[in-house]
């Protein structure tokens, strides 16, 4: 599985990448507002610092025409492992197909069935994103539905993937790593999370206290 970052934050996204293992950056109009600067200049400045990794941006015209447009100039203007998001409703799914036909990178988002999942794949989307707590809050079972539109993309040998998106918590992650999803996106307060507990501190705490009582104050390995 890989593991994305869900924010538009460049130094949330910095911090994390110094840390952790990422294989990319994935934003939408929210994030981007929360970001509170212009787009272009927020997802210029995070492509520079993912270098190739993978950058997801969302598509926001109500028409396949606009999307379509939007979606090459967001291709256009970032480069390399672009990825453009657009929503899974009838508008969409035309955008995808001339998209997917012109091999720009499709991501289809804002997706609550794994039927939408299905024909964003059908369309030629690489990715298909599940809003899996969004799910959850409607009362439905959102790790189940990704899992469903993994196994929908398996058995009938689609080219697509899940990206699952909307985390708010480790567990929800944790079930899908262990499902072998193609992909997940999470906040850098849910990444932080994966390993944040007080006994992992006061562990490798006690280790550092029983060596420095061994070999003497602020010794290391690389100091003897
Ligand atoms: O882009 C989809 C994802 O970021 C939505 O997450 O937290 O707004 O449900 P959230």
């Amino acid at each position: 599985m890989k593991l994305l970052i869900d924010s538009a934050d460049v130094d949330a996204i910095r911090h994390i990448l110094e840390f952790y293992p990422i294989d990319g950056v994935t934003t939408n109009p929210t994030i981007l507002k929360k970001a509170g600067r212009p787009p272009f200049a927020a997802l210029k400045e995070i492509k520079a610092l993912i270098g190739g990794a993978q950058l997801h941006v969302q598509a926001v015209s109500r028409d396949a025409a606009g999307m379509v447009e939007e979606g090459r100039s967001i291709a256009a203007s970032l480069g390399e492992n672009t990825f453009v998001k657009i929503p899974s409703v009838p508008e969409g799914f035309k955008a995808m197909r001339i998209l997917a036909g012109e091999g720009i990178n499709v991501t289809a988002t804002a997706v609550y069935t794994p039927m939408q999942a299905y024909l964003a794949g059908m369309c030629g989307a690489r990715y298909a994103a599940p809003y899996v707590n969004r799910i959850d809050n409607m009362g439905y079972d959102g790790v189940q539905a990704a899992k469903d539109i993994h196994d929908i993309f398996e058995k009938n040998r689609m080219g697509c993937q899940v990206l699952a998106a909307s985390f708010k918590n480790s567990r929800q992650v944790l079930e899908l790593c262990k499902y072998g999803i193609g992909a997940a996106t999470a906040g850098p307060d849910i990444i932080e999370g994966f390993v944040k507990d007080p006994a992992i501190a006061s562990a490798v705490e006690a280790f550092i206290r029983d060596f420095e009582d061994l070999a003497g104050p602020g010794q290391t390995m690389a100091s003897l």
